[in-house]
């Protein structure tokens, strides 16, 4: 599929997940099928006003096609932070609109901007203008409170204003992150607009991602939580849609193998300091569904240095053999 004139070549793309879906995660999962990638969310605010973080968030990948993904309320701050990124030349520019969390909606950005689609157009626009040919897109909810549904109406304020294609998180922000996803509300947008939809929310299986593009039809998954400590769930995915032979489930060398691998990818991109904090929540996604995940996520907590995985390594075989 094309997202204006940038192919996406595949089934599923990795979803931005701000201090967790960082360097290290997005090059394991394109190793492992991911076809595209959406950087941390990145304030606009920042940006504009010249913070060293927010201009770090904003480098792009070697792996393409990427984006950068931009949050914001001020339509000047997003055509100066879109005009900044496209600087550094990433494939496609996002704008946020479904971030839940309350530090984003309580300033109005993220899924603050379902309740107020005029300035959500605006924000698009804006970003369009920046962008200064970089395709735009939009990344929404369903809804804000319980019980809305404004997402064919946002989706269509979006496409008007210029966005190339639209994410929709089939929750409204009220749930967070808990369930039911609505896939018929990604399969109304689907319906509505013109552009490509990539649906997201809840996939964790091959399975998961089969039923949401025949339940809505959309054109590309996003894949959240269901990638952590998972890479493997991208290739499972392109096999099914693709009608090949599953591959056979990573043994437990190769998935510490892949594990490691992370956290160098981590640590080269982050340094020792911060990279193995860090670690701590990588390793312990690796040890979802381990006999002694439990005691062995407990570890995790305590890990300084590669002698503390390796120690993490060696009770999981021991566990697991
Ligand atoms: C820790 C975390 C951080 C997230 N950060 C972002 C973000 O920066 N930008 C964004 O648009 N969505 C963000 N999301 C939402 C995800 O992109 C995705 O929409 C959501 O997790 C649902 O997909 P999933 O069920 O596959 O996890 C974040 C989600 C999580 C769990």
């Amino acid at each position: 599929m094309f997202i204006a004139n940038v192919e996406i070549n595949g089934y599923a793309c990795l979803a931005p997940m701000a201090g967790v879906a960082d360097l290290a995660v997005r090059t394991i999962s394109r190793e492992h099928g991911a076809c595209y990638a959406v950087g941390e969310m990145t304030s606009a605010k920042g940006v504009s006003m010249g913070s060293q973080k927010s201009a770090e968030l904003l480098a792009c990948d070697e792996a393409r096609p990427f984006a950068v993904q931009l949050f914001g309320t001020d339509p000047g701050c997003i055509r100066e932070a879109a005009a900044q990124a496209a600087e550094g030349k990433p494939d496609i520019i996002d704008i946020n609109m479904g971030c839940p969390a309350p530090k984003i909606v309580s300033g109005g950005a993220g899924s603050a901007l379902l309740k107020n689609l005029p300035l959500a157009a605006e924000i698009v626009k804006a970003a369009v203008e920046g962008a200064g040919g970089i395709p735009v897109t939009a990344k929404i909810r369903k809804g804000y409170e319980a019980g809305d549904d404004v997402a064919v109406k946002a989706a269509q304020t979006v496409e008007q204003a210029g966005a190339a294609a639209i994410t929709i998180h089939g929750r409204t922000r009220a749930q967070m992150y808990s369930p039911p996803v609505d896939v018929g509300c990604i399969a109304r947008v689907k319906q509505a607009v013109s552009v490509p939809v990539i649906g997201n929310g809840d996939i964790f299986t091959a399975q998961d991602a089969k039923n949401m593009f025949e339940m809505t039809g959309c054109d590309l998954v996003m894949i959240g939580r269901g990638a952590l400590g998972n890479p493997w769930l991208f290739n499972e995915i392109n096999a099914l849609m693709k009608g090949e032979p599953m591959p056979e489930s990573p043994t437990l060398e190769r998935r510490l193998a892949v594990m490691r691998r992370e956290i160098e990818l981590l640590i080269a991109d982050k340094g020792e300091r911060v990279g193995f904090r860090e670690a701590r929540k990588h390793v312990g996604w690796y040890m979802t569904g381990l006999r002694g995940a439990a005691a062995l996520r407990r570890l995790c907590g305590m890990i300084n240095g590669w002698e503390d995985i390796e120690e993490i390594c060696r009770t999981a075989r021991e566990e697991n053999i």
